[in-house]
């Protein structure tokens, strides 16, 4: 099976966070994850950049909106270069392919009689780039924003949301459209349920994007023109049949924005008459000393400085050891050198450091493992090995790491037990059983965690290539 695996694409009005992160992390470790299985992947990701906030950022800079994206959405491409994150195409909303691939599906619509004109007055609120109902508003302010949405007449394109609700909530209900966690399913069904408005697909008031092409005087709604990056792709006709068409879709993304990807994304699909995506994976959210992260609170923190500190390997554990994937979780960074130590030094570095130091002692041919493991490590690798591939399946990321360190923890007691270091001079054939059994947990547990340790594994495969050992992570001290 072939399989397209999506992150959200990122406003480049934000600078790259750990909340953004988090999610192309999860991406990149299931996509490298699939290949281990020998399964194809195409890994999507990019930067979200029209609409009037960037063009007001930027105009406050002095520059124009186009330099201002240029300039951020290579921030990000910087932060994912600095946590190995592989992706196959980075692509922006102001990539000319897009903007054409997204004329052309509203002249779909068009065409099909599906859009309607309506005068809409709204209080929008620029920051959120959407209309707010009068319940959704704290004082008369956006709740999340805390600023007053702006009253906005205007005669706009109306998609037809309503027609297309019960369709959405039998693909849900069947799982043609699969929503997970089953919490995420629950509030998308709910959502239907209480009724959703038709939306309106474009903007008179907003300049900076991509031109209606039946109404120049328009411009596309910018939630219309970001879910269609998922269609577009690389730009290819290739994408749009080979993975998008015939590939297993998921997207992975944060649950601020499941309205948009469980409903409305799905219901511009059929109205188009192109299949929808196969499976929707919604986690939850980092808050930082139990506050929510955001640019006003400046307690965003930025993965490049993570990198710095620990390594990128280690930054990528860091972030998807912190809580189950599908929950949210609290960061507070001082437990970041904690678990550093713990599980990385201590744990897995110590370990290998451990086993190399045994085998080079009983100078054991690295090349040619004397013994087949026992029976009793056979079995319970394999328990590990079946629980760690049904958890990556599932996007349990943070469970099937837990398995590796199972796997981990049991060697270091075994050696513990066993004493190998005594028995190589008193014990030979029983020490090099021993460094056997230890040999093969090493060799699997390389593997295992190769998508979420990729540098580190490929160097502990070196070290038993070589016969040299290297210190893995280095402790930290606790002024870190
Ligand atoms: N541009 C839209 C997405 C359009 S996709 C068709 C957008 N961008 S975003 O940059 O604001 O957020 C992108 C992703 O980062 C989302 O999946 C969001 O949930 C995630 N996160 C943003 N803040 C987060 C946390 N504090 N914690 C975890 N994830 C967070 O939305």
């Amino acid at each position: 099976m072939r399989f397209l695996i999506t992150t959200p694409i990122y406003y480049v009005n934000d600078k790259p966070h750990i909340g953004h992160a988090y999610t192309t992390l999860a991406a990149d470790v299931l996509t490298r994850f699939l290949r281990n299985q020998g399964k194809e992947v195409f890994f999507l990701t990019g930067t979200d950049e029209h609409g009037s906030k960037i063009a007001q950022s930027a105009k406050k800079l002095g520059i124009s909106p186009k330099v201002f994206c240029d300039k951020n959405s290579r921030l990000f491409k910087n932060a994912w270069e600095n946590l190995n994150i592989k992706y196959d195409f980075f692509i922006r909303t102001t990539d000319a392919k897009h903007e054409e691939n997204v004329k052309s599906f509203l002249n779909k619509l068009k065409e099909k009689n599906i859009l309607y004109k309506k005068n809409y007055e709204g209080l929008y609120c620029i920051e959120c780039e959407k209309f707010l109902t009068e319940k959704e508003l704290f004082n008369g302010k956006c709740r999340d924003h805390n600023i007053r949405p702006t009253k906005v007449l205007e005669k706009n394109y109306f998609f037809p949301l309503k027609d297309f609700l019960k369709k959405i909530e039998d693909l849900i209900k069947t799982e043609e459209l699969k929503i997970e966690p089953e919490s995420a399913k629950k509030e998308a069904l709910g959502l239907i349920r209480q009724g959703l408005d038709d939306f309106s697909i474009s903007r008179r008031k907003v300049r900076w994007g991509i031109k209606l092409p039946f109404d120049k005087s328009q411009t596309v709604y910018v939630w219309v023109d970001a879910l269609l990056n998922y269609i577009t792709g690389d730009g290819s006709k290739k994408f749009k049949q080979y993975w998008w068409e015939n590939g297993y879709v998921i997207h992975i993304l944060g649950k601020d924005i499941l309205k948009f990807h469980t409903i409305y994304w799905p219901a511009l699909l059929i109205a188009a008459g192109i299949k929808v995506p196969n499976q929707e994976f919604i986690h939850g959210f980092f808050t930082v000393n139990g506050q929510k992260m955001s640019k006003t609170l400046r307690n965003t923190i930025d993965p490049n400085n993570l990198v710095e500190k620990f390594g990128a390997d280690a930054t990528r554990y860091l972030l998807l050891s912190q809580f189950p994937f599908g929950q949210d979780g609290d960061i507070k960074e001082e437990n970041f050198v904690k678990k550093y130590n713990s599980d990385l030094a201590n744990g897995l570095g110590n370990l290998i450091a451990r086993i190399l130091t045994l085998l080079l002692l009983a100078k054991y041919d690295l090349q040619n493992p004397k013994y087949r493991a026992d029976k009793k490590i056979l079995e319970m690798v394999k328990g590990i090995d079946e629980g760690y591939k049904k958890y990556m399946g599932n996007l349990k990321f943070y469970e099937a790491l837990k398995e590796i360190w199972k796997l981990i923890d049991y060697c270091n007691k075994y050696i513990n037990e066993n004493k190998p270091w005594e028995l190589i001079k008193t014990n030979k054939k029983k020490s090099d059983q021993i460094l056997s059994n230890l040999l093969y947990c090493i060799f699997k547990i390389v593997e295992l965690i190769s998508p979420f340790l990729p540098v580190t594994s490929e160097k502990i495969r070196n070290q038993l290539k070589s016969g040299k050992l290297e210190i893995l992570f280095p402790r930290m001290g606790a002024s870190y």
